[in-house]
């Protein structure tokens, strides 16, 4: 959710705030603001809207400064307002402050400020933080030993609050200076040259320093024009570690792409190829993985698998079970990580739990895996982005290696994640019953998927055209079967997501049990109908919607047989190997959606009311 960008340094904070909340935009974006600490003043900016829209408000404005923070929302309590955009300022005037996540104490804290003469401009949560910090600081000791006034006000304001924050602080006492923190939002500081950058994301800072700093949970950052300290919420001093972002900033620039959305999907060979490297034994018939912090002979005691995720993640989570329980006879299940958290459910002492995130921040994520380790479970994370706080706080883990998703919709993450779901059912299955030559063929199949999905791309011209047809309708079935109805799922979800049609997945045997009822010639229907055992079966329920009126697209694989006149519209994928297919059979539906989208003149990477990662509950 919300962007955060904070600079302290020699250089116009202005034009690097903006750049920063450019590239953090599709964290939220219905509105942006930049405040600047100048003189001895606050100078703000905010405005219902894009960044652009601030950018053209902040020029007219002529904004200049040093120091400055800046912020990009996606609204969580309150309306799209200028009001309520970020930077808040207090209503002494003497502090300003952004903020990611949510306070859930703030109407007890705004009654008892308002009772105290503090006024309130804003529906917001996030307007008693730098108005408690106010009320903090001038009961405060004028210097408190060894640590600022600044400091100590943010930290007790800290203390009182119950919720989640990513946040930073300007005060006009302290011109050059940011005062940082973070609790379950991410914070990360880059230390560049002679300035110092506060971020929510590597993506804004990537393109002045790659030297970072991940703050953790309850850690306050102190920047000045010189230096930076870091802090706990209970006053203790902590030796910061200086980490290098391994990609550049071209990674997370377009190029000649029209959307991110077009990039990421078009990267995915490249980036499945990144995530499987070094990955496979010497002897070619197993996958290794560095990071599990788990012994092979312990992985082999587990009987059992959990794996919870969100979204895209979470269906990336149901391939996974399904090649599990395949190839490794490991009963597995999946759960929806904000329902986990909630539901108390059972687990065994030779249960290995999972999370799957490519942000590695999604709340509900975490909250699951926090919830696993309270009950003493070993915590296995596939995540892409490094140094997230599900990355640091896992027991041990699998990183993606997609480098930076930027495009709301997931697709380079999704097929590494399911790329890592079949590594990890080899991994298991060769400890089991899996033999060696069954070993070797299936290594070399994985091997083989980025080539058949550079193949399957080449299609992106006629899916182009098909998509064409199909973009005026305004419901959807995907149906499929078996490791496909997974997929079934994320081409519905993928399709609402960015063309706003209404759509749904199901297993395609099921769409008798209620979804027929919607089939007409006004309700198309994209089937998973690959060459195998229940081929027929597949073809019958496509029989079934044919009668009906319902138009059909049929994803198939190469040479399959299938009956003349009943899909209007084909799309043939190549013939693989079972754990290669779900990824291949990805590529249309990305494309389905993408083209579908552009020709409803959706905007693709900004989808409404959504973000790319979902740091509140
Ligand atoms: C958001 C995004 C989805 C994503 C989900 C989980 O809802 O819009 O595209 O699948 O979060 O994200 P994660 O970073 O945990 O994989």
């Amino acid at each position: 959710m919300c962007g955060i960008v904070g600079y302290v340094g020699k250089q116009n904070a202005v034009s690097i705030i903006l750049e920063g909340l450019k590239r953090l935009e599709y964290r939220g974006y219905d509105s942006a603001g930049v405040c600047v600490e100048k003189g001895r003043k606050l100078d703000l900016v905010k405005k219902a809207g894009r960044v652009d829209n601030l950018a053209k408000a902040v020029a007219k404005h002529r904004l200049a400064g040093t120091t400055g923070i800046g912020h990009t929302r996606w609204a969580t309590h309150g309306g799209v307002t200028d009001e309520n955009a970020h930077p808040h300022v207090s209503s002494d005037e003497k502090f300003a402050l952004i903020h990611n996540g949510v306070i859930e104490n703030y109407a007890q804290i705004k009654t008892f400020l308002s009772g105290k003469g503090y006024t309130f401009q804003s529906e917001t949560d996030t307007e008693v933080l730098c108005n408690l910090i106010a009320y903090h600081y001038a009961k405060e000791p004028a210097r408190t030993k060894g640590h600022s006034r600044f400091v100590e006000s943010v930290r007790k304001t800290l203390r009182h609050v119950e919720g989640t924050y990513g946040i930073a602080v300007l005060c006009v006492d302290f011109p050059g200076e940011i005062v940082g923190a973070r609790k379950a939002s991410p914070l990360i500081l880059g230390v560049g040259d002679n300035e110092y950058i506060l971020a929510s994301d590597a993506s804004a800072l990537v393109s002045r320093t790659q030297n970072v700093v991940y703050l953790k949970d309850g850690e306050i950052v102190h920047l000045t024009p010189k230096n930076f300290s870091i802090s706990t919420l209970d006053q203790a001093d902590v030796s910061p570690v200086v980490d290098k972002i391994t990609w550049s900033i071209a990674d997370s620039e377009l190029g000649k792409h029209t959307h991110f959305m077009e990039k990421e999907i078009f990267e995915q060979p490249t980036a499945l190829e990144n995530a499987m490297r070094g990955r496979f034994s010497a002897d070619g018939s197993t996958a290794q993985f560095g990071g599990l912090n788990i012994t092979a002979s312990e992985f082999r005691e587990m009987e059992r698998f959990m794996f919870c995720a969100c979204g895209t993640a979470w269906h990336a989570c149901l391939v996974t079970e399904h090649l599990i329980e395949r190839f490794a006879r490991i009963p597995v299940e999946v759960d929806y990580a904000s329902e986990f958290r909630y539901r108390n459910s059972p687990l065994d002492a030779r249960t290995l739990f999972f999370v799957m995130s490519q942000s590695g921040e999604t709340i509900d994520t975490l909250a699951a895996l926090r919830e696993a380790k309270r009950k003493g479970y070993r915590v296995m994370a596939v995540n892409n982005v490094v140094g997230s706080s599900i990355a640091r706080e896992a027991d041990g883990g699998i990183y993606q290696h997609v480098g930076p998703e930027v495009g709301v919709a997931s697709t380079k993450a999704f097929t590494s994640q399911l790329l890592i779901g079949a590594m990890i059912a080899l991994y298991v299955a060769r400890m089991r019953d899996m033999s060696f030559s069954d070993g070797v063929g299936y290594v070399n199949a994985l091997k083989g998927a980025p080539d058949l999905v550079r193949k399957t791309l080449k299609q992106a011209a006629k899916i182009k055209v098909i998509a064409k047809k199909y973009a005026g309708y305004n419901d959807m079935l995907f149906l499929g079967r078996l490791s496909l109805f997974p997929l079934a799922l994320e081409g519905a979800l993928k399709l609402k997501e960015i063309s706003y049609i209404h759509a749904e997945g199901y297993p395609a045997a099921e769409m008798k049990h209620g979804p027929i009822a919607l089939v007409s010639e006004k309700c198309p229907s994209v089937f998973f109908a690959p060459k195998g055992e229940i081929f027929s079966k597949i073809v019958s329920s496509m029989q079934e919607i044919k009668a009906r009126k319902g138009p059909i697209i049929a994803i198939t694989t190469e040479g399959s047989d299938l009956p003349k006149g009943v899909a209007d519209d084909v799309i043939e994928i190549p013939e693989c190997h079972e754990a290669v297919l779900p990824i291949v059979a990805a590529i249309p539906i990305q494309l389905l959606s993408y083209y579908i989208a552009v020709e409803r003149g959706c905007d693709v990477d900004k989808p409404r009311n959504l973000a790319k990662s979902v740091t509140v509950e």
